[in-house]
């Protein structure tokens, strides 16, 4: 999970990371109101969007006064900076700013590390550096199980290259964001710039954190930074489900057991549907997994035939462990289910099943007789008429 600019701040702070203050406001009355309250004769209004590049898009102003910081956020607020629309900004203190610096660390999964990347020419460019003059960015592998402690700071300043009188305080940072790296689970910290004020003192200006997901079940305050307006409906319905489940774009609904053939049944659905003048795509991805019990397959089908785009479903199940006759049994039983939840089945479904105990699980389909149920033996072909019922 990606945070945003300030709730990354909110984490540097409590690892002690020197950061600048920042409230957010959602309405340009909010802004004002937060202006004030920082009381600094200077202060920038950022727009809060999990996208890099807002300075450039203009979703970073200065504003010399509480009005001012009112305009900026009206003209910010609704802004939408690559596809991301602005609903929140923060109003943080004006920093003096001598000289903007880059550094970030980031898992190396290819060699098994962290990989730190620092340079003393940060700010909005930094991207056009690292292709131009990768020489200018520092990069230091970093070993997980000790992360970076003094010498490993140390080794970084001095090869970014930092005049000497810097190099303990930047050091001291730098140690600090390790900590943040470390201690909250992260697989990106990124703080661009890194600036060194007027007065000679070392700030994250902005922050960009990436927290492993994968690790959530160590951090239970790390829910609360999930950003509940801008998830997918239909998304946050099969987490709470616990279903492995993606939204697309199309109007074929997808259910496979194994990640693998979900993808493969992806391309296939999506080669197939090129038949058809209305190009039906998948509408989603969804792996409900090994053990595809009834009402582990109720649940996946309620969400996709919760999603108004679906125009038929394709239910693609290799049996393995758990045999098409079990998941057979499970399909009838979804029906079912739905049905006494009055949510009965009313779109086509197309199922291929194939595999262990195949045979068993197409005679239980076929027994059963349920509305609108098809099936059809193979991939290639299970796909192509699913395509064309929702093409039609
Ligand atoms: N609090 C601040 N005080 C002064 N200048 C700032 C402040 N925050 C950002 N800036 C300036 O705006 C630029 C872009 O802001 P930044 O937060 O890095 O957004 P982005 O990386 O998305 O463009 C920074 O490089 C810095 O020059
Ligand atoms: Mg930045």
């Amino acid at each position: 999970m990606d945070l945003y600019e300030y709730q990354a701040r909110d984490l540097f702070e409590a690892h002690g990371v020197p950061v600048l203050r920042g409230i957010t406001a959602t309405t340009p009355a909010e802004a004002r109101a937060a202006a004030e309250q920082l009381g600094t004769p200077v202060v920038v209004v950022k727009a809060q969007v999990k996208t890099g590049g807002r300075g450039k898009a203009g979703g970073v102003k200065i504003a010399k006064s509480p009005d001012e910081a009112a305009a900026r956020a009206e003209e910010i607020l609704g802004m939408d900076i690559k596809g991301h629309t602005v609903r929140t900004v923060m109003i943080a203190e004006g920093a003096d700013i001598a000289e903007e610096y880059y550094f970030s660390l980031l898992l190396d999964r290819a060699n098994r590390q962290y990989l730190a990347m620092c340079s003393k020419e940060g700010g909005m460019d930094i991207e056009q550096l690292a292709v131009e003059r990768p020489d200018a960015l520092a990069r230091i592998p970093v070993d997980p199980n000790v992360g970076i402690d003094q010498a490993k700071a140390d080794e970084i300043v001095a090869a970014a290259g930092f005049a000497e009188a810097d190099r303990a305080e930047i050091a001291r940072v730098l140690q600090l964001l390790g900590t943040v790296y470390g201690a909250e689970d992260t697989t990106l910290v990124e703080v661009n710039p890194l600036v060194k004020t007027g007065d000679g003192k070392i700030i994250a200006l902005d922050g960009k954190v990436t927290l492993d997901d994968n690790a959530a079940f160590r951090h239970p305050d790390h829910a609360a930074l999930a950003d509940k307006s801008a998830e997918d409906p239909l998304e946050a319905a099969a987490k709470a489900k616990d279903l492995n489940y993606v939204k697309l774009d199309g109007a074929v609904g997808i259910i496979g057991n194994g990640a693998g053939l979900v993808m493969s049944t992806l391309d296939v659905v999506a080669y197939a549907g090129e038949e058809f003048t209305a190009k039906p795509k998948p509408a989603n991805f969804l792996d409900i997994g090994g053990g595809a019990n009834a009402e582990v397959m109720a649940s996946g089908l309620e969400i996709i035939l919760g999603d108004q785009q679906v125009k038929s479903v394709f239910v693609n199940v290799f049996g393995g462990i758990t045999a098409c006759d079990e998941v057979a049994n499970g399909i009838v039983q979804a029906f079912q289910l739905l049905e006494s939840r009055g949510e009965a089945v009313t779109k086509p479904l197309v199922v291929r099943l194939d595999g262990n105990n195949a045979e068993l699980g197409r005679s239980i389909l076929t027994e059963a007789k349920l509305p609108g149920l098809e099936q059809v033996d193979t991939m290639d072909g299970a796909a192509r008429r699913a395509a064309e019922l929702a093409a039609s």
